[in-house]
């Protein structure tokens, strides 16, 4: 059994989750779906990012105090996954004391590591991004993502010598040890990281709202800080090792090889196989986050994958446009399955593309068109035709037919080995397409008509072996549409999967 560790960015707590969030964390499912059918031991985490002058902002713009805000908060992202189906191992609150402690306890070993220095700074800061920009970045003077101009920072801060790792950090990537997925992103964080990399300051004065620093309790750890070592912490807080590898001296060294050998059964272990997000934070995870990882004798994460963004009907999600998708409303609409399909078969994963609800719409009815209908047929007429008794004693093991032999497998894992969902959806719909050619093909009504009772037979239980196949290659992707779709295949009972949208 392999371990299989899978993380989504733990997104700021600033607001309710919308559907660019539901977009990481639907992947990032399916991927845990898909390893635990494999046998795989999985530790799927996903969370909030509650630090920091952002959530500060939003909470006092709301009349809160920021741990009100992010306690109220937190549910609604709960509330939406559980909606969407998302089988997440744990919700990390980057609140949790614990990860605070283990926070300061990592600080203060690159501290010790004489990674950090404290420096006089000053420079634009963007809130919305949580971090300073550089003059050459700005737009008309403004951040180019939030179109808001940076405010100007003097403070004296810690800083983590980010530039020691440039060669190290090279090494690991082109050796491929640490794998950045698409191609094309790698290849840019490789060119970027060449033109040299600046000690990066990891410590607030301004910032009252996030974890002290050791030593100097007027600073905050950088939230950046704080949320990326919730990958690692989890390992310490929910992993298997708990408590069992006290050291004094480098308590999260230690206990990381702990876990590595002693995981079990469900717990997380440090490395993660898989850090899924949007290009947008690319970088603080392959390059900011493994240097602090080095810095820290820790291994790397295996894989760091960005996938591209999605603008809604042409047009960046914002709500001023008016234009932000409420994940829970479509979910109320046209269910969790048809969200999930829709979203991971637009576009192809890694690159930036366009959603719209007309087209959610057109998903809706190819799922019920070409699965819907087709486990319904199926089954009204294995039931319908099973009169002849020599069909009716076959049929009546249908339910236990021994399956699948090979043929009725769907191969996807090269797909979603390269996260290629949308290479294969279409290779599963592929499949519900043609056993709805063959049937329109071989007319099972016209065979029961003219007595031809084996071959009957033999088409409807070829097409039951193929949908039995669909309900295993789809069950990652639309989990409860593939359970419905194996209940009905043992019972026999056909009941509508995708009720008629109103
Ligand atoms: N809190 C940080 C992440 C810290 S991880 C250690 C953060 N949060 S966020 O709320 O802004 O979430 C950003 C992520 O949300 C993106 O990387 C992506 O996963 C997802 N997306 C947000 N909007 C999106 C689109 N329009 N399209 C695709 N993904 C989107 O950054």
């Amino acid at each position: 059994m392999s371990k299989y560790y899978i993380t989504t960015p733990i997104y700021y707590i600033n607001d309710v989750p919308h559907i660019g969030h539901a977009y990481t964390t639907i992947a990032a499912d399916v991927l845990a779906r898909y390893h635990r059918a494999k046998g795989d031991d999985v530790f799927f985490l996903t969370g909030t990012d509650e630090h920091g002058a952002k959530i500060a902002e939003a909470a006092a713009k709301a009349g809160k105090t920021p741990r009100e805000f992010v306690d109220d908060l937190r549910p609604k992202f709960k509330e939406t996954w559980k909606k969407l189906n998302i089988s997440y191992d744990q919700f990390f609150a980057t609140t949790n004391p614990k990860h605070e402690e283990y926070v300061q306890d990592f600080v203060e070993d690159l501290e010790q590591n004489g990674f950090i220095e404290k420096r006089e700074y000053e420079g634009l800061y963007c809130v919305a991004c949580e971090k300073f920009l550089k003059e050459a970045e700005l737009v008309e003077g403004c951040c180019p993502d939030h179109k808001k101009p940076p405010v100007k920072q003097k403070e004296e801060n810690y800083f983590f010598k980010l530039s020691e790792f440039q060669d190290k950090l090279l090494e690991r990537i082109e050796s491929g040890e640490l794998e950045i997925g698409p191609a094309s992103r790698k290849n840019e964080i490789v060119g970027k990281i060449k033109q040299g990399l600046e000690d990066i300051s990891i410590s607030r004065a301004a910032v009252e709202w996030g974890v002290a620093f050791p030593g100097d309790p007027k600073q905050t750890i950088y939230v950046w800080i704080d949320a990326l070592l919730n990958y690692y912490t989890a390992t310490k807080i929910y992993g298997d090792d708990i408590e069992t590898s006290p050291s004094p001296s480098h308590p999260l060294h230690l206990a990381s090889h702990q876990a590595e050998e002693e995981l079990s059964a469900g717990g997380p272990a440090w490395p993660a196989n898989l850090h899924l997000m949007a290009k947008d934070i690319l970088w603080f995870h392959s390059v900011i986050w493994p240097a602090m990882l080095l810095a820290a004798d820790l291994p790397l994460p295996k894989k760091v994958f960005a996938h591209g963004f999605f603008t809604v009907n042409g047009q960046k999600m914002s709500k001023t446009i008016g234009n932000v998708i409420d994940p829970n409303e479509v979910v109320d609409k046209y269910g969790a399955d048809a969200v999930r399909f829709y979203l991971l078969s637009a576009f192809p994963f890694g690159e930036d593309g366009d959603v719209s609800l007309e087209k959610l719409d057109q998903a809706y009815n190819k799922l019920a068109n070409e699965v819907g209908n087709l486990v319904q047929r199926t089954l009204s007429m294995i039931n319908k035709y099973s009169i002849d008794p020599k069909l009716e004693a076959r049929s009546l093991k249908l339910g236990k037919v021994k399956i699948p032999d090979s043929r009725f497998q769907i191969p996807v894992a090269e797909e979603l080995n390269n996260l290629d969902f949308a290479g294969a959806l279409r290779k599963i719909m592929t499949v519900a397409e043609e056993q709805n050619k063959y049937i329109a093909e071989k007319q099972p009504w016209t065979l029961a008509k003219e007595g031809k009772a084996d071959l009957l037979n033999e088409v409807l239980l070829s097409v039951y072996n193929n949908l039995v196949g669909l309900s295993d290659a789809l069950l990652p992707f639309i989990p409860e549409t593939a359970e419905k779709m194996k209940k009905q295949l043992e019972t026999l009972e056909p009941e509508p999967i995708f009720p008629k949208l109103t």
